[in-house]
């Protein structure tokens, strides 16, 4: 109940809205909705309330809250239930344990700081307290395991479209799923599977967004290559429109790709890269590969054409340079 009566406050904006209104809107008496405004303050938010106009929201708290993040994911229906934390290691971890002991598609697990943020071939990931979005979400889907890589290149779309709506900066993709600004890293993404019989049993989404870094919290060797949306835009970002707006376009395109298979997310994917088109050296586990990365293909590698004109697809790389850049 306080989430949609923090809707319809946020909704109002520099306007009251009446005690009566709140109340005949929502079918509750004016005592119940007062209980409600208190439980809002009591979560960190500001609410000015005059006898004669009503309520109106006068701050919000600077952490995460349940509420708020209700009132943003109203409209959707993926998220099935919401774990939110003030610290742990990883939230990947405890997506993992939930999964194992049965949690449902949909469980969304949120960290306002991570101990031991994990990326993508043993880095960490800088999670500094109430700066970031720092997620995984479990899924289930029904898919061969071989099509897992399709998802992570569906997460990057989503994440890629979300944070475009909310800042107005260039974002690319970088082969398979890094989101960067002015060549600089914004967003990991790591996508964890287990198997039964070559079939997925779950997938844990990790999703890490430097929203609200400073240059102060990165180590100095990320400085030069990582950034957040508030160093790129000048602007600090709500994390809850980030989480929000990423749950909605993960959503739909999730749904979009279950129903009617990769062509869509890969057209979307191949018009967002920054990858493709540019001569570049990838770092394989079978060795540097040089060429130009063309496209994708059906099953969400990156087809690379080599010197010879013969086009390689290449599965996973650690590393992507332009090849005009120092290495
Ligand atoms: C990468 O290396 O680019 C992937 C980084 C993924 C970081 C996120 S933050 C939320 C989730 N929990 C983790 O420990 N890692 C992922």
């Amino acid at each position: 109940m306080s989430n949609r009566i923090l809707t319809m406050l946020e909704e109002s904006g520099k306007h009251y809205i009446s005690g009566e209104l709140l109340s005949r809107e929502l079918g509750i008496s004016r005592t119940a909705i007062w209980k409600q405004i208190r439980k809002l303050e009591a979560q960190g938010y500001t609410i000015d309330a005059s006898p004669r106009l009503g309520y109106r929201l006068a701050g919000r708290p600077s952490r995460l809250t349940m509420p708020e993040l209700l009132g943003k994911l109203q409209g959707t229906t993926l998220v099935s239930g919401i774990k939110l934390y003030e610290s742990v290691d990883s939230t990947q971890n405890l997506a993992h344990k939930l999964a194992e002991e049965g949690a449902d598609e949909g469980t969304l697990v949120i960290a306002e700081q991570q101990t031991s943020g994990r990326g993508r071939m043993g880095r960490s990931w800088v999670s500094p307290a109430g700066k970031g979005v720092y997620m995984s979400m479990v899924l289930r889907p029904n898919l061969p395991l071989q099509f897992a890589p399709q998802l992570t290149l569906l997460t990057a779309v989503a994440l890629c479209r979300a944070l475009k709506e909310l800042v107005p900066a260039e974002i690319g993709i970088k082969w398979p799923n890094d989101l960067l600004i002015g060549g600089k890293k914004i967003s990991g993404i790591l996508l964890e599977s287990s198997a039964e019989d070559e079939r997925i049993r779950h997938v844990i989404m990790g999703i890490g967004i430097s929203v609200n870094l400073t240059e102060e919290d990165y180590p100095a060797d990320l400085a030069e290559i990582a950034t957040s949306l508030r160093i790129a835009s000048g602007e600090t970002v709500d994390r809850a429109d980030v989480i929000g707006a990423f749950v909605k376009q993960f959503e739909h395109l999730y749904r979009l790709y279950l129903r009617e298979g990769f062509a869509t997310i890969q057209s979307l994917w191949e018009a967002l890269a920054v990858t493709l088109h540019k001569p570049a050296k990838l770092m394989t586990p079978g060795g540097a590969v040089e060429g130009v990365p063309i496209s994708l293909t059906d099953s969400g590698a990156l087809l690379v054409r080599l010197a010879d004109g013969t086009e390689l697809p290449v599965f996973s790389a650690e590393a992507v340079r332009p090849l005009d850049a120092r290495s």
